[in-house]
């Protein structure tokens, strides 16, 4: 089983970025704990800051991989190109967010990509990616 994760916008900065809200692990040291419990997968892991290549990854793998785990960052609360982007795709892909965003600002609770995606995951901090991960092992 092949499956990629894509990390959006500012998850870069994972570990620095607001910590109260998004923890003190960096993505990078995050990622092989995920590898190890999960080693019957393989992962892929993606991050970009820009949405036209968030969408080129997507499609690259979306007809290829057995799923996509998407933290689109706040281009899940505007794109309709990810989510057209989404409904196009073989690959089924799961929604997470870090963060409890229903209990955050009313703007993020709004997503424009829940609709397209299989599922969504959000409130566990990083653990919603093993979540994730687990729905798409079924
Ligand atoms: C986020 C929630 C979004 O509202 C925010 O813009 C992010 C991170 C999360 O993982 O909690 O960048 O997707």
């Amino acid at each position: 089983m092949k499956i990629l994760i894509i990390n959006g916008p500012n998850l870069n900065l994972l570990g620095q970025r607001e910590p109260g809200i998004y923890g003190s692990s960096s993505f990078d040291a995050y990622l092989p704990e995920l590898r190890k419990r999960f080693a019957d997968i393989d992962i892929e892991y993606y991050q970009s800051n820009v949405e036209g290549e968030l969408i080129n990854k997507m499609q690259e793998v979306g007809f290829s991989y057995d799923g996509i785990v998407l933290n689109a960052g706040a281009y899940t609360h505007t794109s309709i190109a990810l989510q057209d982007c989404i409904r196009s795709l073989k690959a089924p892909v799961i929604e997470v967010h870090i963060s409890n965003v229903h209990q955050r600002e009313e703007f993020r609770h709004k997503s424009m990509i829940s609709c397209a995606c299989k599922g969504v995951i959000l409130g566990f901090g990083l653990d919603s990616y093993r979540l994730a991960i687990e729905a798409l092992k079924g």
